[in-house]
């Protein structure tokens, strides 16, 4: 199965336990200089744990955003392993011999996520989120949009590495990240069909012409989140931008382990409130909050149409 195609299944396992602190190399939990049937499962095993982590990461950010913008900016994710034949073939075609080793080293995209988003905004959003978990580490970024390849192709790619916790060991672990637009997708994916029905030697008519979809992809996309932009600006501004860690802090930030010591807060920089709640008041605070916040989108007029309403 191709590169592209293959991000259609997700193959994600069971992560280990997360117990000890000693950071090892993949390279050397799978220590043979070739690598055997085992040795591959256990390649499998844990760079599948590195997609999985790295998936529930995205899910809760994208859970989180969904809460705070009322918006999901994640359309959806594919995840893959790539296939042994497929790394033999990329590391051959480096030159290099086919060890863990040299997997690990040199294969970046043995395990890979592809994010897809609705509008680029969300592109740049997402990458900055990844970028903020203190236990991701960014090893290299290319920005195909602020840099479109002579193509046209356009996406963001992230490799980061990801700990993956075994019960004596932690294994840091290369993952792929690569965030585009449903537009950008679409193109890509119909340039990969061209480029392996052509085996990379496709007509000059056929190149020109999906170059051209390119800078309409652009265009599109820029389009869109223009319109987005504009939508957005009728929302009610006092919904917008509070994420739940703020949300938290304005609501539960104040309450200790103790439950009863009284603290003040500032709200938005107006005179404070003074908290001490029980769990049942919290949650009664919780729905209070639920109910107001749904009640505001209810009445909300957009302000484009107050005029035309009498
Ligand atoms: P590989 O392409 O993975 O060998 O590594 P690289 O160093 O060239 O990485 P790069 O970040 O440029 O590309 C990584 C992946 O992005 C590729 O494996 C493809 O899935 C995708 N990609 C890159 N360029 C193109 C392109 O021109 N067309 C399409 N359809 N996909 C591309
Ligand atoms: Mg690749």
């Amino acid at each position: 199965m191709d590169n592209e195609n293959r991000y259609n299944e997700n193959r994600t396992e069971e992560s280990g336990s997360r117990v000890a602190p000693e950071r090892q190399s993949l390279s050397k939990y799978v220590p043979a200089p070739t690598a055997s049937l085992d040795e591959w499962k256990r390649m499998q095993l844990i760079y599948s744990a590195a997609l999985k982590e790295v998936n529930t990461k995205l899910e809760i950010l994208n859970a989180e955003f969904q809460m705070a913008h009322r918006y999901n900016p994640i359309e959806h994710l594919s995840a893959r392993i790539k296939s042994p034949e497929s790394i033999a073939k990329k590391l051959r075609h480096q030159g290099r011999a086919v060890t863990v080793e040299n997997i690990v080293r040199y294969i970046n995209d043995v395990a890979g996520i592809r994010i897809i988003c609705s509008f680029t905004s969300d592109i740049y959003k997402i990458s900055d989120l990844i970028r903020k978990q203190s236990d991701v580490k960014v090893l290299k970024i290319k920005d195909y949009i602020a840099n479109p390849k002579p193509n046209g192709y356009t996406s963001y790619h992230m490799i980061v590495s990801v700990p993956i916790f075994l019960s004596d060991m932690t294994i840091d672990t290369k993952v792929e990240i690569q965030i585009r637009t449903i537009a950008m997708d679409f193109w890509a994916s119909l340039e990969h069909k061209m480029y392996y029905k052509f085996e990379g030697n496709a007509p000059e008519n056929i190149r020109r012409e999906l170059k051209e979809c390119a800078d309409l992809v652009g265009f599109l996309d820029r389009k869109m989140m223009a319109i987005n932009e504009e939508i957005q600006k009728y929302s009610n501004e006092e919904e917008e931008g509070v994420l739940i860690s703020e949300s938290l802090r304005r609501l539960y930030g104040m309450v200790n382990e103790e439950n009863d010591v009284k603290e003040t807060v500032v709200q938005d920089g107006k005179p404070a409130v003074v908290i001490d709640l029980d769990e049942a008041q919290l949650r009664r605070v919780d729905d209070e909050m639920e109910a107001t916040v749904a009640k505001k989108k209810l009445f909300a007029m957009p302000k484009g149409r107050k005029a035309t309403m009498k």
